[in-house]
C-alpha cells in the first residue's frame, strides 16, 4: 500500500495519506540552524547543537511520537471551528478535510482544504551570508475558495525549549525557573535567564492581534495541542511570566473576500526584538520568495555536480535526489538529531562521521574536510580515534559556555580522552579512505602535509596521522596474526576484546590500499615499501587463518573459538567479513565468488541482506552484546542497511553486475513505496535497519535518515556500479551493470571541469571497457582537465 508518491520535477515526496502509522521525516537548514520536522509539522529546532542550543522542545518517545511542533492553526471566527494546516495536531477527520504534506529539499509544505479555505504552510530556513541571524520562516498562504466573505484568525505556535537538553528533560525543580517570556515589538521572546544574552523569539510580519508567552495559558488546563484554549476561544490572553514553560503564540485576524488570498509570515529564531525586526525586514514577502528560490538554486547547483540517466527509474530518483540529500544531511548535522536520536548526544561518532565524509566529497567538499579535520584532532597519538567526542570540547581554549546551576560536571578535554580499553578497532581506519577520497576529488595533495594536533599530545601532518592509524592497527594483532576486535569493530555489538576481527583485518588492507595509492602519487617510496610489506603479510594471514572452505570466518573469540564457521549453528555466515574480504582485494577470485554466493544464499531477502544468519540465540559474552539482542533485530540478524552497499561493491569487484543490482534493488527505499504497510518508514531514505527473517515484523524499517548506509549506498552505486571514480590524476569510468542495460549517461563535475559521460553496452556485458573516447578522440585515460566541458564515450565489451 502507498501513502504517498514522488514528484520528481519538484524534487518532493508527497504524503497524500497523512494518516500513515509512522511519521515521515525531513530536515530544514543547510547551515547553522537545523530543524527536524515530520509530515505533521512535528519536530524541533536548534542552532549549532541540538544538545546545547535547542530552540524548540521535543517530547522524546511520546504519544503521539512527533509532538509538539511548529504549528499553524486557523479558526473561522464566525463559526468557531478551528483546524491546523498540518493534519496534526488538531487531526480533523479525513473525510471532512483534505490534507497533504510535501517534503522537499530543506523545506516542508503542509496543505489543507477545509470549509472552503485552502491553507498552505511552508517551513524553511533561508541561507544567510555570514550565517549570523538564521531564522525559520513559516510562510503561510490562505485562500478563500468558499464564495463568501470569511473572518479568520491565523495562529502560529511553538513551544520553546530550556536551551540545554539536560535542563529540558530533568530536574524541573530548577529548570522550571530557568526561562521566562517577554513581549517586544510584536515578538514573543523566550529568555534563558541563567545564560548570558540568550533569547529566542517567534515573530510575524504583522503586529499581532493577540499573543501568549506561557504554554499553560495558550493550551489551557487538561487540554493538549489538539484543542488549545487560545485557539478554541479565538482570543489569546497576553500571558507572560518569569519562569514556567515559555511558548510563542501569535494571532493574526483576517477578513478574506471570496477568491482572495492572504499571506502571513512567522519567524522563529534566536535573539530578541531587534533580531525579530531584522527578520521581518529581510524576509518580507519579496525577501521570503528570494530566499526560497536561493535555497532551490543551492540544491540545483549541488545536485548538478552529478546527475545520472540510467534505465532504472528508481536508481535515478535516488542518486539524483534523495540518496545524495540524505548523505548531505548526515555530514551536515552529524547523527544526533532526529525523532530517535533526540539531541542529547552532541558530537561525532568517529567511524560514522569518517564514512559520511568519505562518500560525498564532490557535493559537500568543505563540510567533509571540516569533519575530517575534526576527526584528525580526535585521534590519539597512539593512532586510535576517540569513539564519540565533541570537537567543541577539544577546540575549547578556556572553560566557558553554559554552567548548569545544579552543578552537572562537564566533560573537559581530559575526561574525553579514553584508553585503548574503549577503543574501537575500526574507527581511525575509516579516516584513511576518507582523506584519500577527498584529495582525489579536490586534487589538493598539500592537505596531506597540513599539521593537525592529536587529541592527547603533540601534532602531526595528515600523513603522519594516517600512518599512526595504520601502525596502531598493524600492531594490534591476536594469536592468529589477525587484527584484534577490541571494544568493538564496525559492529558495535561484536565485542571481542583481545579476540580477532576479520572485518578489521580486511578494512586495514583496504585502508592501506588507499594509503598506497596516495604514496605512489606523491612518490613517498619508503612508506610505500613499508606498508606494502605489512599489508601483504596481513593478506596472507587472512587467507590462511580465516578461509573456511566456503566463506570467511567473522573472527575468533579471545579464547580462540571461530565465529561464523560452517560448523556454527547460529551466526554462521556474516556480511562484514565476506564482503570486506572481496572489497579489500584479499580474497582470491574463487574465494570471492564462493563467499559472495554464501552471502546470497544465507543473507539475501527481498528487503535487503541480513547482517548474519541464523541469528544468535545463545548468550555468549565472548562474542559480545550481539548475542543478547533479539533475533532479527539490529545487529543480530536484521537487514542492517549500512553493510548492504559493501556487498554491491564486492559484486562489482567480482564483475557480477546483475547480482549487484539484485542486492541494490532489494534495499532501495524507492522500490518499497507500495509496501508501506510492511516497511512503515520513509520510502525516500535508507533506514538504519529492517527487521530480519527471524523477527515477526520482518520487513519493517526503522530509523530513517541517520545511517551510514546513505553515504555508502551513494558511494557504491556511483563509484562501483556506475564506476565513475576520481583518481589522483585521472577519472576512471569502469561500470559494472546488469547485462541487459544498453548503457547509461551521466554528468559529473570534477575539479572545475564537467564530464558528459555516455556509456554504451552493445555486447551486453556486465563489466569491462573496450574503448574510451574523450572529446571525439580515442584515449587511454580521462584526464583532470581543470575546466571546460568534455564528452566521454565509454564502450563496454
Ligand atoms: C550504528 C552505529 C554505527 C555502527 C552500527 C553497527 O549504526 O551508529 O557506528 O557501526 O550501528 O553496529
Amino acid at each position: 500500500m502507498q501513502y504517498g508518491y514522488f514528484d520528481d520535477s519538484a524534487r518532493e515526496y508527497v504524503v497524500d495519506h497523512v494518516e500513515v502509522a509512522q511519521s515521515m521525516t525531513n530536515y530544514l537548514g543547510t547551515q547553522r540552524m537545523g530543524t527536524v520536522i515530520s509530515h505533521n509539522a512535528g519536530g524541533y529546532s536548534w542552532l549549532d547543537s541540538p544538545q546545547h542550543h535547542r530552540i524548540t522542545r521535543f517530547r522524546p518517545n511520546g504519544v503521539p511520537m512527533d509532538w509538539p511542533g511548529h504549528y499553524v492553526y486557523l479558526r473561522d471566527d464566525d463559526s468557531g471551528k478551528y483546524w491546523s494546516l498540518s493534519w496534526q495536531p488538531v487531526g480533523l477527520p479525513l473525510a471532512e478535510a483534505r490534507y497533504e504534506a510535501r517534503h522537499g529539499l530543506s523545506y516542508s509544505r503542509f496543505l489543507c482544504e477545509y470549509e472552503g479555505i485552502r491553507g498552505q504552510q511552508t517551513l524553511f530556513i533561508p541561507r544567510e551570508e555570514g550565517e549570523e541571524n538564521p531564522v525559520e520562516v513559516f510562510d503561510v498562504k490562505i485562500r478563500n475558495d468558499s464564495g463568501r466573505i470569511r473572518h479568520l484568525s491565523v495562529f502560529g505556535y511553538v513551544e520553546f525549549s530550556f536551551h540545554e537538553i539536560d535542563m529540558d528533560n530533568q530536574n524541573f525543580q530548577m529548570s522550571l525557573y530557568a526561562a521566562g517570556s517577554h513581549y517586544e515589538e510584536g515578538a514573543v521572546l523566550c529568555e534563558l535567564h541563567y545564560e548570558k544574552d540568550a533569547w529566542q523569539f517567534l515573530a510575524g510580519n504583522f503586529m499581532p492581534d493577540g499573543f501568549d508567552g506561557v504554554r499553560e495559558a495558550f493550551i489551557g488546563p487538561y487540554r493538549t495541542e489538539r484543542n488549545p484554549l487560545g485557539v478554541e476561544e479565538g482570543k489569546l490572553s497576553g500571558s507572560l511570566e518569569l519562569g514556567g514553560n515559555p511558548c510563542g503564540a501569535l494571532q493574526r485576524k483576517l477578513t478574506l473576500a471570496p477568491g482572495k488570498e492572504a499571506r502571513v509570515l512567522f519567524y522563529l529564531g534566536t535573539g530578541r526584538g531587534d533580531a525579530a525586526d531584522r527578520a521581518r525586514k529581510r524576509y518580507d514577502e519579496a525577501g521570503t520568495d528570494r530566499a526560497f528560490s536561493e535555497l532551490k538554486q543551492f540544491w540545483d547547483e549541488k545536485l548538478g555536480r552529478m546527475q545520472v540517466a540510467t534505465p532504472h527509474e528508481n536508481m535515478n530518483r535516488s542518486l539524483n535526489i534523495w540518496n545524495l540529500y540524505q548523505s548531505e544531511i548526515n555530514v551536515l548535522f552529524s547523527r544526533f538529531s532526529s525523532f530517535i536520536e533526540v539531541g542529547g548526544r552532541t558530537g561525532l561518532g568517529y567511524r560514522d562521521t569518517a564514512q559520511d565524509a568519505m562518500c560525498i566529497p564532490h557535493a559537500e567538499p568543505d563540510m567533509c574536510l571540516k569533519r575530517i579535520r575534526q576527526l584528525l584532532h580526535g585521534q590519539m597519538r597512539e593512532g586510535y580515534g576517540l569513539h564519540l567526542f565533541d570537537p567543541a570540547v577539544l577546540e575549547r581554549t578556556k572553560e566557558d559556555g553554559f554552567k548548569s546551576p545544579t552543578v552537572i560536571p562537564e566533560a573537559d578535554r581530559k575526561s574525553m580522552l579514553h584508553g585503548i580499553r574503549d577503543a574501537c578497532a575500526d574507527d581511525a581506519l575509516w579516516l584513511i579512505p576518507a582523506i584519500v577520497e577527498n584529495v582525489r576529488e579536490s586534487g589538493d595533495t598539500a592537505f596531506l602535509d597540513e599539521v593537525i594536533p592529536f587529541a592527547d599530545e603533540g601534532s602531526g601532518t595528515v600523513w603522519e596521522h594516517m600512518k599512526a592509524a595504520l601502525d596502531f592497527s598493524y600492531a594490534q594483532t591476536g594469536s592468529h596474526g589477525v587484527t584484534k576486535g577490541l571494544r568493538a569493530d564496525w559492529n558495535d555489538c561484536l565485542n571481542l576484546g583481545g579476540g580477532e576481527s576479520a572485518m578489521v583485518a580486511f578494512l586495514l588492507v583496504w585502508a592501506t590500499n588507499h594509503f598506497l595509492d596516495a604514496a605512489k602519487a606523491l612518490g613517498r617510496r619508503e612508506d610505500e615499501k613499508k606498508y606494502t610489506a605489512l599489508k601483504e603479510t596481513m593478506e596472507e594471514t587472512c587467507r590462511r587463518e580465516l578461509w573456511n572452505g566456503e566463506w570467511f570466518l567473522r573472527g575468533f573469540t579471545a579464547d580462540g573459538r571461530a565465529i561464523g564457521s560452517r560448523e556454527a549453528r547460529e551466526g554462521k555466515v556474516h556480511m562484514e567479513s565476506n564482503t570486506w574480504a572481496v572489497v579489500s582485494g584479499t580474497a582470491s577470485r574463487e574465494q570471492g565468488l564462493s563467499c559472495m554466493d554464501a552471502v546470497d544464499e544465507w543473507l539475501y531477502t527481498p528487503w535487503g541482506l541480513m547482517l548474519n544468519a541464523p541469528s544468535f540465540v545463545t548468550l555468549d559474552d565472548s562474542i559480545g552484546f550481539v548475542t543478547r539482542v533479539y533475533p532479527g533485530v539490529k545487529e543480530n540478524g536484521a537487514i542492517f542497511s549500512h553493510p548492504n552497499p559493501w556487498a554491491w561493491v564486492a559484486e562489482c569487484v567480482l564483475g557480477r553486475g546483475s547480482r549487484a543490482m539484485k542486492f541494490y534493488d532489494a534495499l532501495l527505499p524507492e522500490n518499497q513505496n507500495d509496501k508501506m504497510e510492511i516497511r512503515q518508514a520513509e520510502p525516500y531514505t535508507y533506514c538504519q535497519f529492517i527487521m530480519g527473517k527471524d523477527h515477526t515484523a520482518f520487513g519493517r524499517a526503522r530509523h530513517p535518515f541517520m545511517t551510514g548506509s546513505s553515504g555508502w549506498a551513494y558511494y557504491a552505486a556511483t563509484r562501483y556500479m556506475l564506476g565513475i571514480r576520481p583518481g589522483f590524476s585521472t577519472l576512471a569510468v569502469d561500470p559494472c551493470i546488469p547485462a541487459e542495460w544498453d548503457g547509461f549517461e551521466a554528468v559529473r563535475r570534477w575539479r572545475g571541469a564537467e564530464y558528459r559521460i555516455s556509456v554504451k553496452n552493445p555486447a551486453h556485458v556486465e563489466k569491462g571497457v573496450r574503448q574510451i573516447r574523450v572529446d571525439g578522440a580515442d584515449a587511454a585515460e580521462i584526464p583532470a582537465y581543470g575546466n571546460g566541458n568534455h564528452l566521454v564515450e565509454v564502450i563496454m565489451g
